[in-house]
């Protein structure tokens, strides 16, 4: 990979966030090649370079998450012909080979988009039986029977095509006069949240996906920019909750 600057390396390993990293380094928790580093713009090989942070030798090329807040008119691909990817927008310090979207969004859907290189974790997240909740609040270009809504997502919606989705939350939002609903899912069929509103009587004018198993979106994330996760972060992801539809 080349020398990098220590913080970025760090961070990189999705330990901590970069000011986080920042931090460490300055209060002399980190040691490169058994000797205290304490300035962050110091440039290293961490494929050659013993990293040891707060007493724990730094993992080795390890997967990396991200969690990118998805603005509209981009795709969820990792290549597209005509449009841009979620993984062209991503900046350059986040960018490494065999990045991809651990599930899609419409093009017009933003808000909590995945991206890792790690399958494994990918099909575990997006594996309907593994149950990670995606929550998602939509706006509606008319009002629904909110109580009739909630138990037809309970008891499962059945798609055109005679699909029986699983189990799903409803909860009404406070949005001036928008009718705005909060829904949580535990899978990811093609316009899925789209096809439930649908069935009834009502379309989803604005979707944004706001949270992921139990990690919600970072709010100081602007659409269009992305920062790695850290390890707690990444847990929050796939620990069993509650309050599971
Ligand atoms: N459901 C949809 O309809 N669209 C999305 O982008 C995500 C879930």
């Amino acid at each position: 990979m080349g020398n990098e600057r220590l913080d970025k390396i760090i961070a990189s390993s999705g330990l901590s966030t970069r000011s986080e990293v920042k931090n460490l380094i300055k209060k002399g928790l980190v040691k490169v090649n058994g000797t205290v580093v304490t300035n962050s713009a110091i440039k290293f090989d961490c494929d050659k370079d013993d990293i040891v942070v707060d007493g724990k030798p730094l993992k080795k090329g390890k997967f990396v998450y991200i969690m990118l807040n998805k603005p509209k008119g981009v795709v969820s691909a990792t290549n597209d012909n005509r449009d841009l990817t979620v993984v062209d927008i991503l900046p350059d310090e986040l960018k490494r080979k065999n990045l991809f979207p651990a599930g899609r969004l419409d093009k017009d859907t933003v808000g909590f988009c995945l991206i890792t290189d790690d399958g494994d974790f990918a099909h575990n997240i997006l594996a309907p039986n593994h149950h990670v909740t995606k929550t998602y609040i939509a706006e509606l270009d008319k009002e629904i029977d909110f109580e009739k809504g909630k138990k037809a997502f309970f008891d499962g919606v059945v798609l055109n095509d005679g699909t029986v989705l699983l189990s799903a939350d409803l909860e009404k939002q406070e949005n001036g006069t928008i009718p705005t609903y909060k829904v949580v899912i535990k899978e990811g069929k093609y316009h899925q949240v789209k096809k439930m509103f649908l069935s009834l009587g009502a379309t989803v004018t604005e979707l944004k996906r706001i949270k992921i198993g139990n990690l919600s979106l970072d709010e100081n994330l602007k659409e269009g920019e992305a920062r790695f996760l850290t390890e707690a972060e990444l847990s929050k992801i796939t620990e069993k909750t509650q309050n599971i539809v």
